[in-house]
């Protein structure tokens, strides 16, 4: 059973800025830059026919390409700290994941229960105190990309089950010019 999701892919320049800021964090395990994405819908393993209608139903999304930003940087478990991220920030790009999430939900997959919080995962942490995540946010905090255009979005696949990367494009969709 192949594990889906739907991302936006990284410019180069912006993988490179990311890329920059690995280290300096105890107990991080820094993802592969090739790796960085920012989930739109996470859908995790699903059977051969449903993987068929994910991809078909995706292509039903009219959204025109727009601006993005990433804009600081957190941490997602608070006071035991489990991954560092990238924030990116929009309104297009909540009204596209939006989007993914009613088509998603119409062919039969169970609504996301978790809010939308957009985000490229810099590290996996384990055993990082939260004093030393605190000190990198604050060392890192002020990292802001430049605003690139969003041409399209893909839906990859990840290892069966464990997930991680490398990740496959099983298909891209563009986004009206
Ligand atoms: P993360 O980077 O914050 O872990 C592929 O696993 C992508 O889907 C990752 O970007 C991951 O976010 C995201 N994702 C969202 N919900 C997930 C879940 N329940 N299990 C695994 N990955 C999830």
């Amino acid at each position: 059973m192949p594990r889906l999701f739907t991302a936006i892919e990284l410019p180069a320049e912006v993988t490179a800025d990311l890329s920059a800021l690995r280290g300096g964090l105890p107990g991080a395990r820094w993802i592969d830059p090739e790796n960085y994405h920012l989930t739109l819908r996470f859908i995790g393993d699903v059977d051969g026919p449903m993987a068929n209608e994910v991809m078909h139903v995706l292509h039903r999304v009219e959204r025109p390409s727009f601006d993005l930003r990433l804009s600081g940087l957190d941490q997602f478990g608070g006071r035991k700290p489990r991954s560092v991220f990238a924030v990116a920030t929009g309104d297009p790009l909540v009204e596209l994941q939006a989007e993914h999430e009613r088509l998603l939900q119409r062919i039969g997959l169970e609504p996301e229960s978790r809010k939308y919080t957009p985000h490229v995962t810099l590290a996996r942490l384990k055993d990082s105190s939260t004093r030393e995540v605190a000190d990198y946010l604050a060392s890192r905090g002020a990292y802001r990309s430049a605003p690139f255009r969003v041409p399209r979005f893909v839906l990859y696949s990840s290892r069966a089950s464990v997930g991680g990367g490398p990740y496959v494009v099983e298909a891209a969709y563009s986004l009206a010019a």
